[in-house]
C-alpha cells in the first residue's frame, strides 16, 4: 500500500508538471492562456499555483504514464485516468484548466479541472475534481493550505472561500491567507485543521443563496472546532473573484474583509432579507426567528446585546422581548 501511494504521488507530481508545461509552453495551451488572461490571472500567479492545461485528448496522459511504466490500474485508482464500462482506459481530464491540489506538505495529491467557457456541451460539469483515493482524501484536504499556512499564522486569520479561483484572486490581490474546500461542504476534520493554525476565520463564500446556506452550515462546524467566525458580506450574486475584478483590491479590503461581521449579525441580516414584512403577523414571525438565532448564543452578555439591538430596531420593549426569548427557548428545546 505504501508503494502504491508513492507511485500515485510521483505520477501526480509529473502530470502536474506536464499540464503546466502544456499550458505555458505549447500551442495546445494558447487558448487556455488567453482565457486566464481575460480572467486577470497573471503569469506570476500561473507559475506560483502551477496552473496547467489538460489537452483535449483521450490518451495524452495515458501515453505519458505508460512510457514511464506506471500501472494503468493504479493510475485509474489515482484518478488521473478513467476506465469505460468496456474496460478501455483513457485520460480523465480533457480540455480543462488544471488546478493542482496539495497536501499540507506541498505534494500534489489531486486536481480540480475547469472547462473553458463555451468549450463543451453543457452536460459536462464546469469543475471536475479528482476522485477520492488512497492519496486524496477530500474531507481532510484544504486547497492552498500548504502555501497559506505561514500567512494565516502571521496575520492570525484564515480566509475561507468556496472556489479555487477565489483563493487565487485573493492571493494575487495581496491576501495570501486564503483556503478553500474542494467542492464539498466543510467537514469537522477541515475545521480542526484550520484550528491547529489559527483561532479566527473569515468566511468569504459567494453572495448567492447557495453561498449563504453554506455559510450557515460551515459557521456551526467552525465554531464547534473552537474558532471565532466572521462573515464577509458580498453583494448579491457576486463571488470574491468577481468582486475583486469589478471593484478592485482596495474595495475588497475595505468593503468586504473589514466589514466582516459576527455570525449572529450575519444570520440576522440574512433573516431580514428573507422575510418580507407586510403586517404585524409577519413582523412577529421575524422577531420570533431572530430571537431563536440569538438564543443560540452561549454568552448571556452577547444575547443581551443582540436583544437590545432588536428591541431598538423594531421599537419593542426589552422586557417583552426577553419574555419572548424565554417562550421561544422553551419551544426550541
Ligand atoms: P462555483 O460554482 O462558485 O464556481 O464553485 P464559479 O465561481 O462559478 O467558478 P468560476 O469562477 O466560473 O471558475 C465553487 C467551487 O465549487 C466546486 C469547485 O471546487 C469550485 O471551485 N465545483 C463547482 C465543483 O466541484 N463542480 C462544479 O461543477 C462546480
Ligand atoms: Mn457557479
Ligand atoms: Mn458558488
Ligand atoms: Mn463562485
Ligand atoms: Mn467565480
Amino acid at each position: 500500500e505504501k508503494r502504491a501511494k508513492q507511485a500515485m504521488q510521483k505520477a501526480h507530481q509529473l502530470v502536474s508538471q506536464l499540464y503546466h508545461y502544456v499550458l505555458t509552453e505549447t500551442p495546445y495551451g494558447v487558448e487556455a492562456m488567453k482565457y486566464l488572461e481575460r480572467r486577470g490571472v497573471s503569469r506570476q500567479t500561473i507559475a506560483e499555483f502551477q496552473i496547467g492545461f489538460a489537452p483535449d485528448s483521450w490518451d495524452f496522459v495515458t501515453q505519458f504514464l505508460a512510457k514511464r511504466q506506471f500501472s494503468q490500474e493504479l493510475m485509474v485508482e489515482a484518478g488521473l485516468l478513467a476506465k469505460s464500462d468496456g474496460g478501455k482506459v483513457f485520460d480523465r481530464f480533457r480540455g480543462r484548466i488544471m488546478f493542482p491540489i496539495h497536501d499540507t506538505q506541498g505534494n500534489v495529491i489531486g486536481f480540480g479541472g475547469r472547462l473553458l467557457d463555451g468549450s463543451k456541451p453543457k452536460s459536462q460539469p464546469k469543475y471536475l475534481n479528482s476522485p477520492e483515493s488512497l492519496l486524496f482524501n477530500k474531507s481532510a484536504t484544504l486547497f492552498n493550505l500548504h502555501r497559506a499556512r505561514p500567512y494565516i499564522r502571521k496575520r492570525k486569520q484564515a480566509l475561507l472561500f468556496e472556489g479555487y479561483v477565489d483563493v487565487i484572486s485573493a492571493w494575487q490581490a495581496g491576501f495570501p491567507q486564503g483556503i478553500a474546500t474542494l467542492g464539498t461542504a466543510l467537514t469537522e476534520q477541515q475545521a480542526k485543521m484550520i484550528r491547529r493554525n489559527v483561532d479566527s476565520v473569515v468566511l468569504c463564500y459567494d453572495g448567492d443563496h447557495a453561498g449563504q446556506e453554506a455559510t450557515s452550515k460551515a459557521s456551526r462546524i467552525l465554531q464547534q472546532a473552537g474558532l471565532i467566525v466572521r462573515v464577509a458580506p458580498l453583494p448579491q450574486g457576486v463571488d470574491p473573484d468577481e468582486y475583486i475584478r469589478q471593484h478592485g483590491v482596495e474595495a475588497f479590503s475595505q468593503q468586504v474583509l473589514l466589514q466582516a461581521m459576527p455570525i449572529t449579525a450575519f444570520r440576522l441580516k440574512h433573516l431580514r432579507s428573507q422575510i418580507v414584512i407586510h403586517d404585524e403577523t409577519d413582523k412577529a414571525r421575524l422577531i420570533a426567528k431572530a430571537v431563536e438565532i440569538i438564543n443560540e448564543l452561549k454568552s448571556p452578555v452577547e444575547r443581551d446585546m443582540y436583544l437590545r439591538q432588536l428591541a431598538d430596531e423594531y421599537s419593542l420593549s426589552l422586557s417583552d422581548l426577553k419574555w419572548e426569548s424565554k417562550r421561544v427557548y422553551k419551544q426550541q428545546k
